[in-house]
């Protein structure tokens, strides 16, 4: 297995897009700040840019970049890759006539993580999202030799989707270390049940400690967030 490529960190995978990774992301951050390290976040691929005051901007780098702490860091620094369209991220950079080098990322995560005594990398999408032609997410994490912390969006059919989320993170040699259910669906049934389930059989394969269980909250802000997760649990992700 690759040595990590940070003395802590994690990389934050999800059940699916749009699950709350970045939130989740950022909410680690402001712990990591907490124990005093220096600690970065990093988003290798955003796909969705916004104009704001004139700038195009991506939330996620946003985020990630606003909840770091050490040195003044660069939107380019967080964010090597961003493109304007919201798809998958081989097609986003596709439709600018751009691709993805896997070198060019690593290298922007090898620059950050000397600078760092937390590297926080979050994800693209769920966790074998295409990048290059020959290279995906999972790729991408397996070079980092990061822990893995999973996002599971709440909601029906989630058990499934964070097991074969599990077994591939297994499958490419790296240790799910944590996962986090974040509320994705308020409705969903019988949510308490799917909890048990998912800490039984998460722990029971793959050692992955429950680090919380996320409301869907007014203002998913990192202090908000991180009130819901458990410091015990955390520890044991960034203390491997
Ligand atoms: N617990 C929560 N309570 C309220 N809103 C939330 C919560 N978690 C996430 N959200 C909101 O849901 C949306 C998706 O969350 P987020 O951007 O963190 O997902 P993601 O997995 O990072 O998505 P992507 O795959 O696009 O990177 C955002 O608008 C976010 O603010
Ligand atoms: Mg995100």
């Amino acid at each position: 297995m690759t040595p990590p490529i940070a003395p802590r960190g994690c990389f934050v995978t999800g059940t699916d897009t749009e699950v709350g990774k970045t939130r989740i992301s950022a909410a680690l951050l402001h712990w990591c700040v907490s124990q005093g390290w220096r600690s970065i976040g990093f988003k290798p691929v955003a796909a969705g840019l916004e104009q704001v005051s004139g700038r195009w901007i991506n939330a996620d780098v946003q985020a990630l970049r606003q909840a770091s702490s050490a040195v003044p860091l660069t939107d380019a620094e967080v964010g090597p890759y961003q493109f304007r369209a919201a798809c998958a991220p081989h097609i986003a950079a596709a439709l600018e006539s751009r691709a993805i080098d896997f070198e060019v990322l690593l290298r922007a995560a090898r620059q950050l993580a000397p600078q760092s005594d937390a590297l926080v990398v979050e994800g693209v999408g769920g966790f074998v999202v295409p990048l290059t032609a020959d290279r995906d997410t999972a790729d991408l994490a397996q070079a980092l030799g990061l822990p893995v912390v999973l996002v599971v969006g709440l909601r029906l059919g989630c058990i499934n989707h964070a097991l074969l989320t599990a077994e591939s993170v297994r499958a490419r040699g790296l240790q799910l270390a944590g996962w986090v259910g974040n509320t994705v669906d308020p409705a969903m049934p019988w949510v308490d049940d799917n909890i048990v389930t998912l800490r039984q059989l998460l722990m029971k394969r793959h050692g992955a400690v429950d680090l919380g269980r996320v409301p869907r909250l007014p203002n998913p802000s990192p202090q908000a967030i991180l009130s819901h997760l458990d410091p015990a649990g955390l520890r044991q992700v960034f203390d491997r």
